[in-house]
């Protein structure tokens, strides 16, 4: 049987993402096959996919993060599992395909009814926005927390889950996502045409108790700039390095995995010599599933919950085929984007 498959076969812009045809792939002993309904394109692939991001792939690679499918083939030793099961999973490559082949140990159990496409947009958004709300920033039901690019991928995912935790949100995005932003309970703030230091300032006198920055390099200080003493700005991206889904610097291009990270680290060293009783803290969903695999689990199971009981529902921006990645990507880095993108690969 043949199957469809993307690959990124030299880092740059989205005209490196090709569709192959070759011989679906077989699972070794220990591992399942699933038939892939759907996998979530983010910003984390454009990222790699210019050899940029700290966990891209050696080219040639499959990129995609997460995925859901349904069990189709198992290999010799496996338990636990039966064919047709829906099963979610986040390898972080390799998710571009018809069919995927994992260890056992790499799927959690998705409960019955749910859409495959809300679900695979909880896996790497809504864990990331979770962990960093729950686990990073500690949030109390009554702080002030800032959300830069409220109205994307993590930025809605942490809007939908600081509102059921009960804090008080801010939200920077363009002007035409304010109305989105505003409807998930936040005060939106345009980041193109107005200096966000000075809006929060202004509407919230001392500033707030946490900020999510996704944006990465100066922005940083200015997020630090809207804490009030005590406060914390959470590091977890750096769209800055992209400009219209292509590197926005003239850097060489080619496989740079540790240099943003470097570079991150150096900010959150100047940042304790600093006064003001102000933190920067690292968080990676990849070096936390590592490190706490248990929490990954338990976190995920607790936002499918969630979504079973509809009290989260991720924004589906568009559902593409696979051969339409390249497509994905551009729509992805030309920003405007509002909510997640999915592949349904088997639709
Ligand atoms: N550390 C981790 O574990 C982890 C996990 C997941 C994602 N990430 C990172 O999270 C970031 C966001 O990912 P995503 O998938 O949510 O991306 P996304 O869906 O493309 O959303 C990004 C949003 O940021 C907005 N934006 C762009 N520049 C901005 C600026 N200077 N100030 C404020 N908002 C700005 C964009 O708005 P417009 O399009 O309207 O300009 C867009 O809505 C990326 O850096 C990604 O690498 C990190």
């Amino acid at each position: 049987m043949r199957h469809t498959r993307i690959i990124v076969n030299r880092y740059g812009g989205p005209e490196t993402l090709q569709v192959i045809e070759e011989e679906c792939p077989q699972p070794t002993p220990g591992q399942v096959r699933v038939k892939v309904l759907a996998a979530g394109v983010s910003l984390p692939d454009v990222l790699a996919r210019e050899g940029v991001h700290p966990e891209t792939p050696r080219v040639p690679y499959t990129p995609g993060w997460d995925l859901v499918g349904v069990v189709d083939q198992i290999g010799a030793g496996v338990s636990g599992f039966e064919l047709g099961q829906t099963l979610a999973a986040m390898p972080i490559s390799g998710c571009y395909a018809e069919y995927v082949c994992l260890p056992q140990r790499k799927f959690i159990r998705v409960p019955a009814g749910l859409d495959p496409a809300e679900c695979v947009a909880v896996i790497l958004n809504y864990i990331t926005a979770y962990q960093m709300l729950h686990r990073s920033a500690k949030v109390k039901a009554g702080q002030r927390v800032l959300i830069h690019g409220a109205s994307g991928g993590v930025g809605t995912a942490l809007l939908q889950l600081g509102r059921l935790a009960g804090v008080e949100m801010y939200g920077t995005c363009s002007a035409q996502a304010a109305e989105i932003v505003k409807d998930f309970g936040a005060t939106a703030i345009d980041y193109r045409n107005s200096d966000f230091v000075k809006e929060i300032h202004h509407l919230t006198t001392d500033g707030v108790d946490a900020v999510f920055d996704g944006i990465g390099g100066d922005n940083l200080w200015r997020s630090r700039e809207a804490l009030r003493a005590g406060g914390r700005v959470v590091v977890y991206g750096f769209q800055a390095k992209l400009k219209g889904g292509r590197m926005a610097s003239s850097a060489p291009s080619g496989r740079h995995p540790i240099r943003e990270s470097a570079i991150l680290g150096w900010y959150i060293l100047r940042n304790k010599f600093l006064p003001g009783r102000k933190s920067m803290v690292p968080y990676s969903i990849q070096w936390l599933m590592r490190l706490k695999p248990v929490w990954f689990r338990q976190d995920l199971l607790t936002l499918f919950d969630l979504l079973h009981q509809n009290k989260i529902k991720p924004l589906i921006s568009q559902r593409l085929p696979l051969y339409q990645a390249r497509q994905a990507h551009e729509l992805l880095g030309g920003g405007g984007v509002i909510g997640k993108i999915v592949l349904m690969p088997n639709r």
